[in-house]
């Protein structure tokens, strides 16, 4: 089986399968930073510059942590849809293959910097939160236009196993007191099939690039609830604005920013009834996720950790109305 991190097997991969001429030595680097891909930068020759990434079958993170290779494919689609759909924000597809599990797409050029990096240093950008809500929005609105979506993503069995599960089962297992909260939005959450999710929709997944946003890691992309994406990207801004106490108003507003440029787009589509509120849900079990599933923030310490779900399991008794309320509250109890 093929370690794309040993770049000498690697050369000779691609040399073999004919994606680079026989002669042809491209300059190998390895990327750190995901934790269930390995990715590999190819510089070729020619000047261009692929990312090459391989599904990892046992994730690295400290609990063990299991899912099929196979989900490369479901990100190979993804990545097409986006080309199709809205080319300039998400990398091209240069090729997938099925038998190692790989695929290659095109480097977004330097100079970029990773937006997670970016707001960790307390540099919160207006126009790219802005973005990053309508961002969301257009894809949740182009997915009801573009034909036939629903049926190239209706299988969700990556999101099951790397969602659903590690976020919100085992969240629950943990916190008995959010388990009745978590199990009732699970069941609400199985039971929707209404817009193209991204599943992993976090400043963590975005370059930027020439003020573009370049969306990246589409493994968990599925048919499915629209308030999941909101609820899970919201939780990025707020647990920012937990863990950075000097700019929490910063992200707080930011918060704000991105559910308004968000809803902008969604508000007159037909879920938006009711999504207002299930998003609120999603973004309160992700805060708690985020700090007792199996997936924990590792900017927030052990104590961070037990005050937000302090917080979030107080907030999850009588959940706020509004997306701006949930934020005001959140950043007062914090
Ligand atoms: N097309 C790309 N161009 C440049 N860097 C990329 C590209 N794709 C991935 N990377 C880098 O690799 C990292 C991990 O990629 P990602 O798709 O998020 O994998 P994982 O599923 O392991 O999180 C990204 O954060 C980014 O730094
Ligand atoms: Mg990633």
């Amino acid at each position: 089986m093929l370690d794309i991190e040993q770049s000498d097997a690697l050369i000779a991969y691609l040399r073999a399968s004919s994606h680079i001429a026989p002669v042809e030595t491209p300059v190998i680097h390895n990327l750190a930073g995901g934790v269930s891909n390995r990715t590999v930068l190819v510089e070729r020759e020619n000047g261009e510059a692929w990312v090459m990434k391989q599904a990892l079958e046992k994730l690295r993170v400290q609990v063990d942590w299991f899912s099929s290779t196979a989900r490369i494919h479901r990100e190979a689609a993804g990545l097409r849809w986006m080309q199709a759909t809205v080319p300039d924000y998400a990398p091209p597809l240069v090729f997938e293959d099925e038998t190692e599990h790989l695929l290659a797409m095109i480097a977004v050029p330097q100079p970029h910097i990773n937006w997670k990096t970016q707001l960790l240093q307390g540099v919160v950008n207006r126009a790219y939160v802005a973005q990053f809500g309508w961002l969301l929005g257009s894809i949740q609105r182009l997915s009801l236009e573009h034909e036939g979506t629903a049926d190239l993503f209706t299988d969700r069995g990556f999101f099951e196993t790397l969602r659903l599960e590690p976020y919100y089962s085992y969240a629950a297992s943990q916190v008995a007191a959010a388990a009745p909260f978590i199990h009732t939005l699970i069941e609400d959450t199985r039971a929707r099939r209404l817009t193209l999710v991204h599943g992993d929709y976090s400043p963590k997944n975005v370059l930027v690039y020439d003020d573009r946003l370049i969306l990246l890691d589409y493994e968990v992309i599925h048919w499915g609830d629209p308030a999941f994406d909101p609820g899970f990207s919201l939780t990025h801004f707020l647990s920012k604005a937990h863990a950075l106490p000097e700019h929490r108003a910063t992200f707080a507003s930011a918060a704000n920013t991105y559910w308004a440029s968000y809803w902008d787009e969604v508000a007159a589509l037909p879920f938006a009834a009711g999504l207002e509120a299930r998003a609120i849900r999603h973004t309160l079990a992700c805060l708690l996720a985020r700090v007792a599933g199996r997936s924990p923030l590792e900017y927030l310490n052990a104590d961070q950790r037990a005050h937000q779900q302090a917080v979030v399991v107080n907030l999850m008794t009588a959940a706020p109305d509004t997306i701006a309320e949930l934020i005001g509250q959140f950043a007062a109890l914090i």
